[in-house]
């Protein structure tokens, strides 16, 4: 039987002003998409530079893409100021739970020029453009830091790191969160440059995939008072009520799984002077030297049955031990089996290359494996109680290999 061809879709948006050549003639760039609050409906967000007409307006604009056909793969276009953009595909998601999400993990990549050349390589991102081309994913999750930094030369650096992944993120929806390198002028450049449903310009947000329920926040609230105290108590008391909603039985039995991801890790592996690696970390366990005292979050993920955090920010690979309270759950045995506790991964390998030296981590009591090597992490959602974590590493010889694996199994999330 052959198979069913492509709908074609259109995005007809007219865009004006600036001066800087795009990839095409089209005069539409840094293409790329995000998840709505609605499976059937996604996002296509890019900027343009070129004047049309009399008009001096420019910028970056938004286009829903409604009445997807879910699971069908679509072809689409960009009209922009100058023409027609190349064509692009992508796959609208399935409805309902039972399928199984495959995502890849990047955090800290970087751009390959700079103030910070010479420190950072995005070396994963060819390997990222083959996975694309071979279907293997349907969403990204990048967990902040993307360029050093975003708001840099008028925010061209911005635009290059957005032109930079397009080849990715024009196919498949790239969803984020902010880190630290994002907070000139309260985040400004991640605001504007991403489209993340929730309505808090992209701070914090849920989405569903299939089984799997995820959770974007802000840990940099935590850090960057000086942007407001309430959204570190907005966004704890909407985290709290989302991670009810999602723990509601006939909700959970659907959709069993609960990722959470951030930039900054409540656990790693790098050596002291890390929050990560102390007793007292702001994000895990709050901070009483304020009053009101900011909320730790790591008690609100365990007693919501979290069963995954993803973060960045120290610039190498960690999986952990199934933790608590900076206690290890169990060592033997088989402890990514009903693990009762959340599992930590930090994916911040993907360029940012200052950390890059084995010496730089350390095992810790929850640390199962650790690499400095540069790298990307994939997720496999297989059903409602199994799921797997790759960590793929990319050698210096243009080669790519899964350097670490494991399967968390959860049949107890329903009881
Ligand atoms: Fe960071």
């Amino acid at each position: 039987m052959l198979p069913t061809p492509p709908l074609l879709l259109v995005v007809v948006a007219v865009l004006l002003g600036g001066v800087c050549p795009a990839a095409d003639n089209s005069g539409a760039e840094q293409i790329h998409l995000s998840f709505t609050d609605d499976v059937t409906t996604i996002q296509v967000t890019y900027s343009t530079f070129q004047p049309v007409k009399a008009s001096a307006r420019y910028g970056t604009d938004h286009v829903s893409l409604p009445g997807l056909c879910p699971g069908e793969r679509h072809v689409y276009q960009v009209l922009g100021p100058a023409g027609w953009s190349e064509v692009f595909w992508f796959r609208a998601i399935p409805e309902g739970s039972d399928w199984s999400p495959r995502l890849a993990v990047v955090a800290d990549m970087g751009t390959l020029t700079g103030i910070y050349s010479d420190l950072q390589n995005p070396s994963t991102l060819p390997f990222l453009v083959n996975d694309t081309r071979e279907d293997m994913y349907d969403a990204v999750l990048h967990v902040g830091d993307f360029a050093y930094d975003m708001f840099t030369d008028n925010g061209t650096k911005g635009d290059e790191f957005l032109r930079q992944i397009q080849p990715v993120a024009a196919h498949l929806p790239y969803m984020t969160c902010p880190g630290n390198h994002e907070q000139r002028a309260n985040f400004s450049n991640y605001k504007n440059r991403f489209s993340m449903a929730g309505g808090t310009e992209g701070m914090y947000y849920s989405f569903n995939m299939g089984p799997v329920h995820f959770i974007s926040i802000s840990t940099e609230f935590y850090y960057f008072l000086e942007y407001g105290f309430e959204q570190v108590f907005s966004q704890y008391n909407w985290l709290r009520a989302d991670l009810a909603a999602a723990n509601q039985r006939s909700i959970r039995n659907v959709r069993p799984w609960i990722v959470l991801f951030g930039h900054r890790p409540m656990y790693c592996s790098h050596k002291p002077n890390h929050a990560c690696t102390e007793w007292h970390d702001r994000l895990r366990v709050g901070e009483d030297e304020f009053k009101p005292a900011l909320p730790g979050l790591e008690h609100l993920l365990v007693s919501s049955g979290v069963d995954l955090a993803l973060w960045a920010h120290e610039h190498s690979y960690h999986r952990s031990w199934p933790v608590r309270d900076g206690t290890v759950t169990d060592t033997g045995g088989d402890p990514y089996r009903n693990p009762g506790a959340p599992v930590h991964i930090t994916a911040a390998s993907a360029g940012r290359s200052t950390d890059k030296k084995p010496d730089v981590l350390q095992w810790m009591p929850w640390t199962a494996h650790r690499s400095s090597t540069e790298g990307y992490t994939r997720l496999s959602f297989h059903n409602a109680t199994h799921m797997t974590i790759e960590q793929v590493a990319v050698g210096e010889d243009g080669a790519a290999s899964v350097i670490d694996t494991v399967t968390i199994i959860n049949d107890q999330h329903f009881t």
